[in-house]
């Protein structure tokens, strides 16, 4: 079964060709990202702009790079939540536009499952359940996926996600949006131990982590360094951060495990290209017998390659939507998609 899928929730518009869930016939990804660094963040109305300029492009050259044309496919999908809203609407209705003119069923497609499926492109033998660390730059989660459409939220954040504290970090350390790449490679260059960071424990949860402390000491640092004239290493702060936020993620990823009684772990979303984290998860799952699996660097971030993924098993799920379908700017990963996305 070919499906187009298309992903525009926040400054990538992007869409793909997959077949049968687990094969890339095509992935193209327009990355707004140039033009977000000079604001320091994304700029919502921009990125809806940009996805309305680019999306028949992008579209385009996803069904001629993979030899197909709007006939040709069985069906189209779409994020529709959780995202920017004005630019997951840009996707979601452009869908609509190919699903009313084709005749061909729409799958809405859930941004998070779309993380967690690039791992079924990436290691073709892995199946559910296991036990997942979703760590985007909006969103930080260990989830239990007890099927390809059935998942269990066990942890979360509860300030900011785990991409979004590398980019603050980065932020004052001089590195340009979006940091969690320049924190990365600074923090190969640095040793860690010069720097005192806090790990905050969340009261009442075991699975639930905070980095908004952890963010406010690297602020403090160096805001404190400045007053005194004094200059920091940002390679060891860098490391020294990038290291406390592996280890945050790992022990509760790990706790977790054993509390759920998983031995598979998979690992999602754009932190887990961090090769701190990488390590980190190697070296705790070796120690623990537990299989690792890591998307490949090229999935990690955000694509429309994992929303044709996930949206193959949505489909055999029997998850449908209709014409009424809507962008949902936040939507949990356990919800059943909205009422008008009718399972038939
Ligand atoms: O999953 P993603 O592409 O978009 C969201 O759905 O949020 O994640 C983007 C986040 C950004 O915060 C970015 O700084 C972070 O992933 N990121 C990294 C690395 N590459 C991307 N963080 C740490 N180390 C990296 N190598
Ligand atoms: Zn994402």
């Amino acid at each position: 079964m070919k499906i187009l899928a298309i992903e525009s929730s926040c400054d990538e518009t992007a869409a793909a060709v997959i077949e049968d869930g687990r094969t890339i016939r095509s992935s193209v990804i327009n990355s707004q990202v140039e033009e977000h660094k000079l604001y320091g963040g994304v700029v919502p109305e921009i990125a809806s702009r940009r996805h309305a300029e680019n999306i028949c492009a992008v579209v385009e050259k996803a069904l001629s790079d993979a030899g197909e044309t709007f006939s040709s496919i069985d069906a189209v999908a779409v994020t529709y939540a959780p995202g920017l809203i004005g630019a997951l609407l840009v996707g979601v209705n452009y869908a609509k536009g190919v699903a009313l003119a084709s005749g061909k069923p729409l799958i809405p497609v859930h941004h998070i499952r779309g993380h967690i499926a690039a791992n079924y492109l990436t290691h073709p033998d892995l199946k559910p359940p296991f036990l997942c660390l979703v760590a985007s730059g909006g969103h930080s989660h260990i989830i239990k996926v007890n099927d390809y459409t059935d998942f269990e939220i066990i942890g979360r954040t509860r300030d900011d996600a785990a991409g979004e504290a590398f980019d603050k970090a980065a932020r004052v350390l001089g590195f340009p949006y979006p940091g969690g790449i320049y924190i990365d490679k600074a923090a190969a260059q640095g040793k860690r131990g010069e720097y005192k960071l806090p790990k905050p424990k969340v009261n009442g949860s075991d699975f639930d982590f905070s980095f908004s402390g952890l963010k406010t000491a690297v602020i403090n640092i160096s805001h404190h360094a400045q007053q005194k004239g004094e200059s920091i290493d940002v390679n060891n702060l860098a490391a020294d951060f990038q290291g406390t936020v592996a280890d945050i993620l790992t022990d509760h990823l790990m706790r977790a495990a054993e509390y759920t009684n998983s031995t598979k772990i998979v690992v999602a979303g754009g932190v887990s290209a961090n090769s701190g984290l990488r390590s980190a998860l190697e070296a705790a799952c070796k120690k623990h017998g537990y299989e690792l699996y890591l998307p490949k660097l090229s999935l990690c971030g955000d694509n429309a390659a994992m929303i044709g993924s996930q949206a193959y098993y949505e489909y055999l799920a029997g998850v449908r939507a209709d014409l009424s379908l809507n962008g949902v700017a936040s939507m949990p990963v356990d919800q059943a998609e909205p009422g008008r996305c009718i399972a038939l």
